[in-house]
């Protein structure tokens, strides 16, 4: 959709903030007139936690915080939508400026700070969407949460928005790897990450029983990785998301890359790749994985199937190439597979 491609590249030009709450507001108001996706090559469709992703290609979180807009984006042609992070209680996020665009790199760090409207607020836009959740006639959407910046009992916070959120979402994402609230990445040491999930895990056999994925941070060292391999493995939980966005800071050329926050987009692809090979070695089938950093072509999505990820997702790249992107990466992974003889993605996964 050329169209969609020259507005982003008019989005551009505001700043990055503005430009994203423009595009959240022009998608919210367009979702109606938005066509459907035609059917994807039949090859991309990928069964997987239970659920059947027509392709393979999602929206990562942080874009669609509040779950404003699921179904425009599918529309664009993502398999799948991660909405959030929410947190429990609405919150503001850090002090603007906290999203900068590192266009040299095809980059952005962000220090957003979990800016949301609660889980309140995304419950009532979850069950609001069009065609109605119910019915199953909307793409499939995931939901991320995370917990408020001055919380008392972080893990308390989890629970309460899987309570809230779970029954309203095809699958629930436990976010423990943002750089931007202090200490949350703490969550991924062995014993505080053995409790949250055991807590989560353990409230869905009494209640919703939705798949529970955990998303985890790049900058993680051997000995991280082998524990929570040990706790996923040893856990209840469906999935794996690698990776969240990174601090390290690799050679950029960018007037941005002093800024504090998360960078994703391209200079995270190779970091984020390798960390998922590691936990596709360690897990050796036990949980799906799901790769996301710096993807903006079929080949990149490729080398993170190839890498052990049954699905992929991808946020930055967008706005640089803007929606159409969604498409051409769908072809590209098509050719991808075609040409190494795969007959689909799932028969490429880890090889
Ligand atoms: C502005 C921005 C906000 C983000 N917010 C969240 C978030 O709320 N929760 C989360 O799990 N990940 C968040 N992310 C991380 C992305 O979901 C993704 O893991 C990361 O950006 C790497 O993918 P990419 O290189 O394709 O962007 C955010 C990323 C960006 C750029």
């Amino acid at each position: 959709m050329p169209i969609f491609d020259l507005g982003a590249r008019l989005l551009r030009q505001l700043p990055a903030e503005t430009a994203h709450n423009a595009t959240l507001t022009l998608a919210g108001a367009m979702t109606p007139f938005l066509p459907q996706p035609g059917p994807a090559d039949p090859r991309l469709a990928v069964r997987a936690f239970g659920l059947d992703f027509p392709n393979p290609i999602g929206l990562a979180a942080g874009f669609d915080k509040n779950a404003q807009v699921p179904d425009a984006m599918a529309r664009f042609g993502f398999g799948f939508v991660e909405c959030g992070t929410v947190t429990p209680r609405p919150q503001d996020g850090n002090p603007r400026p906290r999203l900068f665009r590192l266009s040299e790199d095809r980059a952005v760090i962000n220090r957003m700070g979990f800016n949301n409207g609660g889980m309140v607020l995304a419950a009532r836009n979850l069950k609001a969407r069009t065609g109605s959740y119910a019915k199953g006639s909307g793409g499939i959407v995931g939901i991320n949460i995370g917990a408020n910046k001055d919380s008392a009992d972080r893990i308390a916070d989890y629970a309460l928005c899987f309570g809230e959120l779970a029954g309203l979402a095809d699958y629930v994402t436990v976010n423990v790897s943002s750089p931007n609230t202090p200490g949350l990445r703490g969550l991924q040491g062995k014993d505080e990450l053995t409790r949250l999930l055991g807590t989560l895990t353990e409230a869905r056999s009494k209640g919703i029983r939705k798949p529970i994925l955990l998303k985890i941070a790049p900058d993680l060292d051997d000995a991280a990785l082998d524990e929570i391999a040990e706790v996923v493995k040893a856990s209840a939980i469906e999935g794996l998301i690698v990776s969240n966005t990174t601090i390290a800071r690799p050679a950029l050329r960018s007037a941005n890359a002093g800024q504090t926050g998360g960078l994703s987009g391209k200079p995270l692809l190779a970091p984020s790749t390798r960390i998922l090979g590691e936990m596709h070695r360690r897990l050796n089938g036990a949980v799906t994985l799901v790769g996301v950093g710096g993807i903006a072509s079929g080949e990149d999505a490729y080398a993170k199937i190839r890498a052990g990820a049954s699905l992929v997702q991808l946020y930055t790249a967008l706005v640089y190439d803007g929606p159409g992107l969604v498409a051409r990466i769908q072809r590209e992974l098509s050719v991808c597979l075609a040409r190494d003889g795969f007959a689909n993605v799932t028969d490429a996964v880890g090889r």
